[in-house]
């Protein structure tokens, strides 16, 4: 199988996953910007690719010819450039089982599409501002309607949105400002099967973005919204979506149709959602590694670099 961008946490913990459960079984093919010699992942993989970076225009033509080359039967887009970088260069029936969720692309490449998919199915968003509904003053959130990674997401004031030029308040989302904590829910869902398991996340540290300690735990009203998107996405895999509070109770603030960064860390308490991911689409058993129950407290759970002498 195929693990793009190497380099990320989540591909890592992936790649981790699969050897864990399967061992040598499953033949994987990593790529990166980076060489192996800087990319761990490559250590676990059986062949490591130095292709151009994924938000680059290059990226998904090299994929597809390492997909014919290197005879690849299975394909896990597992952050949000590889998602609109192959949406419509790999079609669902082809030759490489893509394992991603139905209307992935549309839902990745705009935010305001992923809120009324959200809404049509009665789960609440935050409120959303167009120009002439935005409040006389006092602070909005706005972030990019194709964002990731939290970036040019940011607080404004009302009045500076509106004398923004219409072309960049029309690429924006412009919503009332919500409150912390933020949740992030990991969402294992086999829409074919029925298996379901979904575990919240809370950051407790962060550490130049990286979430370093957390609390998980089971939330039946989160695990009930994760099932219903899960049924809606005809999902076969690991998702992940956020909460945050507003001024009228819990809302989804960000709905990803990819793994968490931090989904390893459900792994560390016996929940493998990654390795689940797998098991789905490959015909494996898939309960075992969803089945450990979390403490109704919840738990902790730390992270730690590691070091690697590299090949
Ligand atoms: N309405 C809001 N009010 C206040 N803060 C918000 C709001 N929406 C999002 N945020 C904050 O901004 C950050 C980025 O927002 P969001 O998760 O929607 O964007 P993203 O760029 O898709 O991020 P990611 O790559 O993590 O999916 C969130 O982690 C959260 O802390
Ligand atoms: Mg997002």
């Amino acid at each position: 199988m195929l693990l793009c961008a190497a380099e990320a946490g989540v591909v890592d913990a992936m790649a981790r996953s699969i050897r864990r459960v399967w061992n040598a079984d499953i033949r994987i093919v990593t790529t990166d910007s980076h060489p192996a010699s800087l990319v761990t992942a490559s250590l676990l993989s059986d062949r490591h690719v130095q292709v151009p970076a994924i938000d680059s225009p290059a990226f998904a033509g090299h994929v597809l010819e390492i997909i014919r080359s290197q005879a690849i039967t299975d394909y896990a887009p597992l952050n949000d450039h590889e998602i609109l970088a192959l949406d419509s260069a790999l079609r669902p029936g082809g030759d490489v089982a893509v394992w991603s969720c139905a209307r992935a692309g549309e839902l990745t490449r705009n935010k305001n599409a992923a809120y009324d998919f959200l809404i049509d199915l009665g789960i609440r968003v935050p409120r959303r501002f167009a120009v002439d509904e935005l409040p006389e003053s006092g602070p909005v959130f706005v972030k990019p309607l194709k964002g990731n990674r939290s970036r040019g997401s940011r607080l404004m004031q009302a009045e500076d949105v509106r004398d923004l030029s219409p072309a960049v308040r029309d690429s924006l989302i412009i919503q009332e400002v919500c409150e912390s904590p933020e949740i992030t829910v990991d969402s294992f869902h086999d829409h074919v099967t029925g298996h379901h398991r979904s575990l919240a996340r809370e950051r407790l540290i962060t550490k130049s973005g990286v979430c370093v300690a957390a609390r998980l735990y089971e939330d039946d009203k989160l695990s009930d919204i994760a099932f219903r998107i899960g049924e809606a996405l005809h999902q076969r895999g690991t998702i992940c979506f956020q909460t945050m509070r507003s001024e009228t109770g819990p809302v989804i603030t960000d709905l990803n149709l990819r793994p968490g960064a931090g989904t390893s860390m459900d792994a560390a308490a016996g929940l493998d959602l990654l390795a689940a991911m797998v098991a789905c689409r490959t015909g494996a058993p898939v309960a075992p590694l969803i089945a450990a129950r979390v403490p109704k407290e919840g738990i902790h759970i730390t992270r730690q670099y590691h070091d690697h002498v590299m090949p």
